[in-house]
């Protein structure tokens, strides 16, 4: 695939920032990910630049996901999808800690880096560990050339075009989709039915105009911001599939808000950080359609007795009974790909939410777009 986009010529045009030049160009940016790379016929995706042969891929049983900050969130996402999908055990850690505590290497382990600038320099250090102990590394990286993709023996890259924005929207949008395809070509080596393949392709030729389609009620869920703007402090919940979602939604509120945004698991909610739900700290939920629904709805329940404001990210038609709440419902898809579409309203909300308190979007304080020292 060669993709077009010149990074000299890249400005933030009629936008008031890059941050909402990018989030708006995640329909584009996710055709492109996806472009060349979906089989229908045998319901699989094409990834020749993994540089690894069927036999290669059947040999893996363990998949590692290593990157920092929204990557590594998007990581937990993707470890989800591979678990799902290809029946591989997978998890994610933030590639900062992961030299430190001296790693077990394996051989039949496929450790994924994934970066967006591809020059964060703690999953570099990460890779380049795994590298000198015999482990094999592939790249989830943005920026052609780039340290990491260099460094990798093979890799997706994620074809978003340049990302300016200190806050990352349609690179981790790209990266979630890179991981589907990814979890796609390792399922359908092993036990993945051909029919599971073609239903999932399906969903993902969907996802981009379905992104348009939230993109496209910017203004009412920039009203729900201004409601949030204000709060000192708030929590992100949700399960399983959400609760990567939860992470990266209260990661974007907190690095260009400036508000203190705690993600939790809705389930752990009980276990201690209820104690501080009151009429001064909103949630904001994730509540798909999924086996998970009827138990997030109690927790809202929960959340409500203590006069908690919620803001539920949901689908049409869940019944979130009697619960005093805003809602935003998100398009359907298949439930493997719902986290895609579930993290869009999130970005729309810490957007406008920044730009009501004035701050400076695209370069928030402290921060830098990408990490190269340690
Ligand atoms: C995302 O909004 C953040 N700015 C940050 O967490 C970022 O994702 C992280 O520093 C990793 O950057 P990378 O993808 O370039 O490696």
């Amino acid at each position: 695939v060669t993709v077009d986009v010149d990074p000299a010529a890249y400005d933030a045009g009629d936008h008031e920032s890059y941050m909402h030049k990018e989030m708006l160009e995640q329909p584009v940016a996710a055709e492109r990910v996806l472009r060349g790379r979906l089989d229908d016929r045998f319901g699989t995706a094409h990834l020749g630049g993994l540089n690894m042969d069927a036999r290669d891929t059947r040999a893996i049983r363990r998949v590692k996901i290593l990157g920092c900050g929204s990557a590594y969130y998007v990581g937990q996402m993707g470890a989800a999808l591979v678990e799902e999908l290809a029946r591989i055990p997978a998890d994610a850690e933030a590639a900062s800690e992961f030299r430190y505590r001296d790693p077990v290497i394996e051989p039949d382990t496929l450790y994924v880096a994934v970066s967006q600038s591809g020059e964060t320099i703690d999953t570099l250090l990460a890779v380049q560990e795994i590298r000198r102990k015999g482990g094999r590394v592939v790249g989830l990286v943005n920026v052609v050339g780039s340290a990491i993709a260099r460094e990798c023996d093979g890799g997706i890259y994620l074809h978003a075009g340049p990302e300016v924005a200190v806050a990352s929207t349609k690179a981790l949008t790209n990266m979630f989709l890179g991981f589907a395809l990814l979890a796609l070509q390792l399922g359908r080596v092993r036990d993945l039915s051909i029919a599971d393949g073609k239903r999932l392709i399906a969903g993902l030729a969907r996802i981009p105009e379905q992104i348009q389609e939230i993109l496209d009620r910017e203004a009412e869920i920039g009203e729900v911001a201004q409601q949030l703007a204000d709060a000192e402090s708030l929590f992100f919940v949700g399960r399983v599939r959400g609760y990567p979602v939860a992470r990266e939604g209260a990661q974007k509120f907190k690095e260009i808000s400036y508000r203190h945004a705690e993600a939790y698991q809705t389930s752990e909610l009980k276990h201690g950080p209820l104690a501080l739900v009151s009429e001064q700290v909103p949630t904001v939920a994730i509540v798909p359609d999924d086996e998970l629904t009827d138990r997030n709805v109690g927790a809202l329940h929960e959340i409500a007795a203590r006069r908690g404001p919620l803001v539920v990210i949901t689908h049409e038609g869940v019944d979130l009974g009697e619960v005093q709440c805003v809602r935003i419902d998100v398009p359907r898809n298949e439930r493997e790909l719902d986290p895609v579409l579930l993290v869009v309203p999130l970005q729309l909300l810490a957007y406008h939410a920044a730009l009501r308190l004035g701050h400076d979007i695209d370069k928030p304080r402290n921060l830098a777009k990408s990490v190269t020292v340690e």
